[in-house]
């Protein structure tokens, strides 16, 4: 057993794997849309709940790009972001001494919110010119050196107004023909609101992809490598039983071979993988869960608390009858959960928890 290998596996948010297992499809087809300005996957939008690997998507989008092909503009939605935006333009310029006139004119602009109306002044205050000529003025001169700007925006919602102006604007530099790209991901709940924002129709027609959980042959094969480069093995149906019990949630795949690695045994056992799956679900419980749960309003929470007095999957009418309330209120407190990501359907008006070991995890909570 190597013990000089420091652990390959990383439960931490935001970053991407060393083992970052089955997202190539979502990532190719973004990246291979960079050389077809019609190809429809050049605005992206991805979903998933904490934890599915939506910031890890950007990350590696991000690292696959060559920075003397493209301009990557790597922010999250917030108030401030275009300024970020425009910042993010000269920190990419830098070094590049031909990007001359449009980012020397930018470092003699102060840039403010001025309330609603953006506004990016000249020191001297004699000129202001809005987010939207500002990009453009930048995009001309990329443009003649042939770079390609590839914005990727993490955690989208609606209520800020600058993701408004953004998409506003991103929507008329497609139009004028720029050659820019648009990357973003965002929880299903808020991306759905985005999505049916009056003033954003246009990203209704951005291509739309639901993260989906990794499969299970191929945590195992990762599980194999990582473990046999740092000289340990899986003995008997350990293995198999370790890449099920991550039921293919990233972050879960990243706790539980964490805590298998550290465990320090030249030789994992089924007994070793139980172990190791209890401590990992109480960092999940803690760092998912506690949340997901905090972020919904009581009435979702009886319909999940009622959802756990059945054998998984439970039945809508279960559910309901346990409720006490009309199938039209019990309905609606199903899809605002379906649409969050938190419950799925399970065919014949069946439904079960989509977060891996939800239902345990509200069973504990309920004795607390
Ligand atoms: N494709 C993947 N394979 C394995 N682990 C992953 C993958 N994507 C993300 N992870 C891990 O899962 C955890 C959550 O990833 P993150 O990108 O922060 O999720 P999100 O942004 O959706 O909340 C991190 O520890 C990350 O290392
Ligand atoms: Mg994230």
């Amino acid at each position: 057993m190597n013990t000089l290998v420091p652990n390959p596996f990383n439960p931490q948010f935001g970053k991407r794997p060393k083992q970052f297992i089955g997202r190539e499809l979502i990532i190719n087809n973004f990246l291979q849309s960079l050389g077809d300005i019609n190809d429809p996957h050049r605005t992206t939008v991805v979903t998933g709940i904490r934890g599915f690997g939506k910031t890890a998507v950007l990350s590696d989008i991000h690292a696959s790009l060559d920075p003397k092909e493209y301009m990557v503009i790597d922010i999250t939605a917030h108030d401030g972001m275009l300024l970020e935006i425009l910042d993010e333009f000269i920190r990419g310029s830098k070094g590049k001494k031909w990007l001359s006139s449009a980012f020397e004119k930018m470092q003699g602009f102060s840039v403010g919110a001025l309330g609603f109306s953006f506004g990016v002044t000249k020191s001297d205050n004699s000129d202001s010119h809005s987010f939207r000529f500002m990009v453009s003025e930048m995009l001309d001169e990329l443009k003649q050196k042939s770079i390609k700007t590839v914005f990727l925006i993490d955690e989208v919602h609606n209520d800020t107004p600058e993701m408004r102006e953004f998409a506003i604007t991103y929507q008329h530099l497609v139009r004028e023909e720029y050659d820019v790209s648009l990357f973003m991901a965002g929880l299903p709940s808020s991306v759905n609101d985005v999505l049916n924002d009056k003033v954003l129709t246009f990203l209704r027609r951005a291509h739309r992809v639901e993260l989906e959980s990794i499969n299970n042959k191929a945590v195992e094969i990762a599980f194999f490598e990582a473990f046999d480069q740092g000289g340990r093995k899986f003995i008997g149906d350990s293995l198999t039983a370790a890449a099920k019990a991550t039921m293919g949630y990233p972050y879960l795949i990243q706790l539980l071979g964490y805590f298998l690695y550290k465990g320090n045994k030249e030789e994992i056992d089924e007994r070793f993988v139980e172990q190791s799956l209890t401590l990992a679900k109480i960092e999940l419980f803690k760092n998912v869960h506690d949340m997901l749960l905090q972020a919904l309003s009581v009435k979702d929470r009886d319909f999940l608390f009622a959802m756990t007095s059945g054998e998984e999957p439970v039945s809508f009418s279960d559910v309901r009858a346990q409720l006490g309330v009309t199938p039209g209120y019990a309905s609606k407190y199903r899809e605002r959960l379906m649409v969050a990501g938190i419950i799925k359907s399970a065919g014949h008006g069946k439904l079960g928890f989509a977060p891996p070991y939800m239902g345990e995890y509200l069973r504990e909570k309920m004795f607390e």
